[in-house]
């Protein structure tokens, strides 16, 4: 038998983070690389972890992957996990894990997985690594295209919606970690207790973000990469007044700025650093420029048309 193989793609959000959680629509993209699962035959079903993991991710992927596994009905497949992504560095790497082992368990219990299969087991994992996530992380993995989502509460939980947002141009960002980063449960968390505190205030932040995000996808399907830029941009400045930035975060977005950034803002979960992207319309320079200043960065194309035979 053919060993079984599955890819989970990580993710950028370029608009709609956190504001999300609340209900209103966020703008997210895959990236071209994410994590790898292999499954082969074995006496019962197993997960290997990765070497570069934590104690603690250890522990939680082995929960998450047994929740997972009863599901299926516990196919008899030892399966092992190879991460492109950085784990913990706000780029979907729980949810790109979540998708590639969702698939493969799929593939071993003899079902084709489609998105909507895979989004669904995903979510199950994503439970266990995030307690209350909206959901847009493992969404756009198993999507793997650019979508508008919107979490709605339905009688049986939450349920995501996402329709894909197509961009008549090519739609690149640099990615460019910056300081350490919060993990976005207290991030999550402290902003939760700041809008239940004061409620009127925060709603009116969260709808403007939501109002970004229709503009934004918009300006996408426009091709009008400088209005989706500055979309961002506006973004970054409401992030800053839910009380999500920092100075590292502020640096990078100001530094990628002054790059040409059409747009630039943090992506995830914010807090006191983390990844931050900017909107580029030649981002090859600048990866390039940023790596020789020893910052950690890669450019991905989002969506658009891709030159022939290009897969970053
Ligand atoms: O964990 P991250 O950095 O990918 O952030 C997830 C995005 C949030 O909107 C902050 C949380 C969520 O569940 O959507």
């Amino acid at each position: 038998t053919n060993p079984l193989v599955a890819f989970g793609a990580g993710k950028v959000i370029l608009l709609g983070e956190h504001s999300v959680v609340y209900g209103y629509p966020a703008l997210a993209g895959p990236l071209s690389f994410g994590v790898t699962a292999r499954g082969v035959p074995a006496r019962s079903c197993q997960l290997d972890v990765p070497a570069t993991a934590d104690a603690a991710q250890k522990r939680l992927m082995r929960k998450a992957f047994s929740r997972a596994a009863r599901l299926v009905g516990e196919p008899k497949v030892k399966v092992t996990l190879e991460p492109q992504l950085p784990l913990s560095a706000g780029l979907g790497s729980s949810a790109a894990l979540a998708v590639a082992l969702s698939r493969v368990l799929l593939q071993a219990a003899g079902r084709a997985p489609s998105p909507k299969e895979t989004a669904r087991l995903a979510w199950e994992m994503e439970q266990e690594f995030h307690g209350t996530p909206s959901g847009v992380d493992h969404t756009t993995s198993a999507e793997e295209k650019l979508i508008l989502y919107r979490r709605v509460q339905g009688p049986a939980g939450v349920v995501g919606r996402a329709r894909e947002v197509k961009s008549p141009r090519a739609l690149s960002v640099v990615v460019a970690l910056a300081g350490a980063r919060s993990p976005t449960k207290v991030t999550v968390g402290a902003l939760r207790e700041r809008q239940a505190r004061w409620p009127e205030r925060y709603r009116r932040l969260f709808a403007q973000v939501g109002r970004l995000v229709t503009e934004a996808s918009k300006a996408v399907e426009a091709g009008d990469l400088e209005g989706l830029g500055d979309a961002m941009n506006v973004n970054q400045g409401l992030l800053g007044a839910l009380g999500l930035s920092s100075p590292a975060l502020e640096d990078m977005v100001y530094r990628l700025r002054g790059m040409g950034a059409l747009g630039a803002k943090f992506t995830g979960a914010g807090g006191d650093g983390g990844a931050v992207i900017g909107l580029f319309l030649e981002p090859g320079p600048v990866v390039a420029k940023l790596t020789r200043d020893g910052v950690r960065c890669f450019a991905s194309q989002l969506a658009g048309p891709r030159p022939h035979g290009d897969r970053s």
